[in-house]
């Protein structure tokens, strides 16, 4: 029946979730995003995230200096952060196509290329140490999923996007190592439930979705750890890009 052909057709295109069909990302890596990235003037970068308005806050009072020392371990830790990953997300928090009241607040004032510079400044800094529970142990199942991934759950090796260290890969795949493990857990179930929808390609809604709470406990744990392994100041990798 043609109608019923219609109305399958009409339900296939509409939208869902929040994203509402919009795109999931306004950051295209052309030519010239990548040069706005790596002249990214980081001596700017360190000027701009003390700055306070009357009604936004500096950078600096919650996520410490450096994106060093957040306030809060609800806080992600910015520092050693790849650039091009925190000017996509300072960039998606802009658009408003990552959403946070406060981060949207934070940026809506400034120019991509005040956006680069901070990404620059941010980059440059060593990974801080992360405080982790020594009690929390870590699976062998879930280091497989790190190294390995599941093939029956089509999840691909955290590592192979990530890097063996976490460090983090072209263009914008960030680093994790060292990132806080309440933030680090947060993220995952805003990516789970829809609610953080800035990833292109769903690429890590579709992980987080496949993970049960605990792995992703641990994951966020491994992290964390592997983080402080590297943490003397030699990890300076996004630096290096
Ligand atoms: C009032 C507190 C607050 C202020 C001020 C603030 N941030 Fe944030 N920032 C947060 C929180 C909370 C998050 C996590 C939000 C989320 O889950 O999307 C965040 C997320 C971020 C992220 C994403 C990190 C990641 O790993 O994806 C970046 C980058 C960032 N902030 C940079 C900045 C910069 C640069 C400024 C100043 C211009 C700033 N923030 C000001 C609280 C703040
Ligand atoms: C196909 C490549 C790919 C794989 C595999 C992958 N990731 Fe990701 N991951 C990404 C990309 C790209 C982003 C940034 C997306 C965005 O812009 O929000 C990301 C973001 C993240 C974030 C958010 C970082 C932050 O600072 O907010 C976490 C945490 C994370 N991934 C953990 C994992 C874990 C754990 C695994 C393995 C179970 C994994 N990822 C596997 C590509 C991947």
């Amino acid at each position: 029946m043609k109608t019923h052909k219609i109305i399958i057709l009409a339900s296939a295109l509409l939208p869902f979730g929040p994203a509402q069909g919009a795109p999931s990302s306004n950051v295209a890596w052309t030519v010239e995003t990548h040069s706005l990235v790596r002249k990214g003037d980081a001596s700017i970068g360190a000027k701009i995230e003390t700055v306070e308005t009357e009604d936004v806050n500096a950078c600096t009072d919650c996520h410490g200096k450096g994106g060093a020392e957040p306030d809060r371990d609800k806080h992600p830790t910015l520092a050693g952060q790849v650039a091009a990953y925190t000017f996509k997300q300072l960039r998606d928090y802009k658009d408003g196509t990552r959403e946070n009241r406060r981060m949207n607040e934070a940026v809506e004032r400034l120019t991509n290329e005040q956006l680069a510079a901070l990404a620059a400044w941010y980059a440059q800094q060593p990974v801080p140490t992360v405080e982790v529970d020594a009690d929390e142990t870590v699976s062998e199942e879930t280091l497989r999923l790190v190294f390995r991934g599941d093939k029956k759950r089509l999840i691909q090796p955290c590592a192979s996007c990530h890097g063996r260290n976490g460090q983090g890969a072209i263009i914008d795949v960030p680093a994790i190592a060292g990132q806080n493990v309440k933030y680090f857990v947060e993220t995952m179930k805003d990516y789970a439930g829809e609610k953080r929808t800035n990833d292109i390609y769903s690429r890590m809604r579709i992980i987080a979705k496949a993970l049960s709470r605990d792995e992703i406990n641990e994951l966020a744990v491994y992290y964390a750890r592997l983080g402080n392994e590297q943490s003397d100041g030699s990890n300076q990798q996004a630096a290096a890009q």
